[in-house]
C-alpha cells in the first residue's frame, strides 16, 4: 500500500477501504508518513468529504492508536458526556453529582486546557485539597461504592488524534464535520464510555458558529455511535451568550453547588435536566426521558443532588465545608462594577467577547505555561432579552491584578448590544440528535 495511491483516491472522490485508513493512522502515528503526504490527504477529505462509514472507521482506528481504558470492573453502563465547550459552560459540575444521585455510575475523566477559564479540572481545583491525580484502583473503588469520581487524563489517550490535531491546526483543516466528529468520539472511546451524550454548543462562544454546522457535527458524531455500537445522543444547545451568570473558575463553582442546591440559573438548571435525563436513559438507570427528568428534579428538590456533591469532593480530598461556606473558595479582593452607556434592551451579549475579558482577568490559560488565578472572573448580572440600564452595573469583575483590569472592561462592555426595541429571549435547545 502506498501513501501516494490513497492520497491520490481521496482526490478523485473515492471511498477509501478500512485498510488504507489504519494505514495512514498507524503509519502516521508511528513517524512512518510524513506531514505533507497526512497534510495533503487531510485536504482532500476537507474537499471530498468522508461517507459516515470512513469516518467510523478513522474514529476507532484513532481509538485504538494509543490506551484503551478499561472501566469493565465497575459495573453498569458507563455513559460519558461530552460538551464543545463554551464560555461559562459548568454542566459537568453540576451533572457529575446530579446523575450519580440518581444511581448511575460517573466513572468520568476531565482535562485542564487552554481557554477563557479553566477546564473542569482547574474548576474543581477550587476546593483547597481536592485530588484529581488518583490511583486507578482507587477511581474503580470509589466509582463502585459511591457512584462517582473524576480523574485528569493520563496515559496515552488517541495519540493519532493528538498528531492529527496538531497538523490540521496549521493547515486549515480543522473545521471540516467529519474530521472534528472523528476526533471528539474518538477520545470518548478510548477513555471506556459505552455510551455518550453529546452537548453541542451553537453561537458566538462556540466552535460551530451557526446551526447548520452544529447540527451537522450532532449528526455526524451520532452516526459515528450508531457503526461502533455506543449509543450516542446529541443536544444542540444555544452557546450565543454564556451559560449562565458566572464565568471564572471559582465563580462557576458556586453557581454550579447553587445550581444543585435548586438554585441555579434557568439555563443551566434545564440543560443539566436535559442532559441529564438523557444520561439516565443510556445508563438504563430509567426507561423515558419523562420519568427520568421527574427524577432528576427529583434530586434537586431532595437535596441528594448537592449530598452527591459533598461526599464525592469529600473522597477525592477537597474542603467540603466550602460547599456551604463560600467564603473557603479562592476568591478575589477587588470588585468592580462594569455599566453600559445605553438604556434598552439586551440583543446580543457576544459570548466569546466576555470569555475573553474572564481571560485577561487571568482566569484562564494563554499559552499551556500560563498559571490561573482561580478566584477571579465576572458575574454577568443580565441575558439577552433583558432590559438593562445605563444607570445600574451589566456585570461585576471580581480582580486581583488591575495590569489588564481597563482592557477587561473594555472587552465586556463591547460585548453588549442594547437596542430600544423590546427583545426575545433566546432559545436554550436548539435541537434533540438521537
Ligand atoms: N475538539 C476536538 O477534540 N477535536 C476537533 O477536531 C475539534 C474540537
Amino acid at each position: 500500500m502506498r501513501m501516494y495511491d490513497i492520497i491520490a483516491n481521496k482526490k478523485h472522490g473515492k471511498v477509501l477501504t478500512k485498510e488504507e485508513i489504519e494505514f495512514v493512522v498507524k503509519g502516521y502515528t508511528a513517524g512512518e508518513i510524513p506531514d505533507y503526504q497526512v497534510s495533503a490527504l487531510l485536504m482532500a477529505i476537507c474537499f471530498q468529504g468522508m461517507t459516515a462509514e470512513e469516518t467510523a472507521i478513522l474514529t476507532m482506528a484513532m481509538a485504538h492508536s494509543g490506551d484503551m481504558i478499561d472501566l469493565s470492573s465497575i459495573e453498569g453502563i458507563k455513559v460519558d458526556k461530552h460538551s464543545t465547550g463554551g464560555v461559562g459552560d459548568k454542566t459537568t459540575i453540576v451533572l457529575a453529582p446530579l446523575v450519580a444521585a440518581a444511581g448511575v455510575k460517573v466513572a468520568k475523566m476531565s482535562g485542564r486546557g487552554l481557554g477563557h477559564t479553566g477546564g473542569t479540572v482547574d474548576k474543581l481545583e477550587s476546593f483547597d485539597g481536592f485530588k484529581i491525580e488518583i490511583s486507578e484502583e482507587q477511581f474503580i473503588d470509589n466509582v463502585n461504592t459511591h457512584g462517582i469520581a473524576v480523574v485528569g487524563q493520563s496515559g496515552d489517550l488517541a495519540p493519532a488524534d493528538k498528531k492529527l490535531y496538531a497538523l490540521r491546526d496549521v493547515t486549515a483543516t480543522v473545521d471540516h464535520i467529519a474530521l472534528i466528529a472523528s476526533s471528539i468520539m474518538s477520545k470518548k472511546i478510548a477513555s471506556g464510555a459505552e455510551a455518550i451524550v453529546l452537548d453541542v454548543k451553537c453561537g458566538s462562544g462556540a466552535f460551530m458558529k451557526n446551526l447548520d454546522d452544529a447540527r451537522a457535527l450532532g449528526r455526524a458524531m451520532v452516526d459515528i455511535g450508531k457503526h461502533v455500537g455506543r449509543n450516542t445522543v446529541a443536544v444542540v444547545s444555544d452557546m450565543s451568550q454564556p451559560l449562565g451568570f458566572a464565568v471564572g473558575n471559582a465563580l462557576e463553582i458556586i453557581e454550579a453547588i447553587e445550581t444543585l442546591k435548586g438554585n441555579g440559573p434557568e439555563d443551566l438548571t434545564a440543560l443539566t435536566i436535559a442532559l441529564g435525563s438523557r444520561i439516565l436513559v443510556l445508563a438504563k438507570v430509567c426507561d423515558t426521558i419523562e420519568a427520568a427528568e421527574m427524577q432528576i428534579k427529583e434530586m434537586f428538590a431532595n437535596g441528594k443532588a448537592v449530598e452527591k456533591l459533598k461526599e464525592w469532593i469529600g473522597l477525592q480530598g477537597g474542603n467540603v465545608a466550602a460547599i456551604d461556606d463560600y467564603s473557603l473558595l479562592p476568591g478575589a479582593v477587588h470588585t468592580r462594577p462594569v455599566y453600559l452607556n445605553e438604556t434598552g434592551y439586551v440583543k446580543a451579549i457576544d459570548a466569546e467577547e466576555v470569555g475573553k475579558s474572564a481571560l485577561l482577568l487571568g482566569a484562564g490559560r494563554e499559552t499551556k505555561e500560563s498559571s490561573i488565578d482561580l478566584g477571579v472572573g465576572l458575574i454577568i448580572h443580565n441575558k439577552i432579552g433583558d432590559k438593562v440600564s445605563k444607570d445600574e452595573p451589566v456585570a461585576t469583575i471580581y480582580y486581583n491584578d488591575d495590569r489588564r483590569l481597563e482592557e477587561a472592561v473594555r472587552t465586556l462592555v463591547e460585548a453588549y448590544e442594547v437596542t430600544e426595541e423590546v427583545v426575545s429571549k433566546n432559545t436554550l435547545i436548539y435541537d434533540l440528535i438521537d
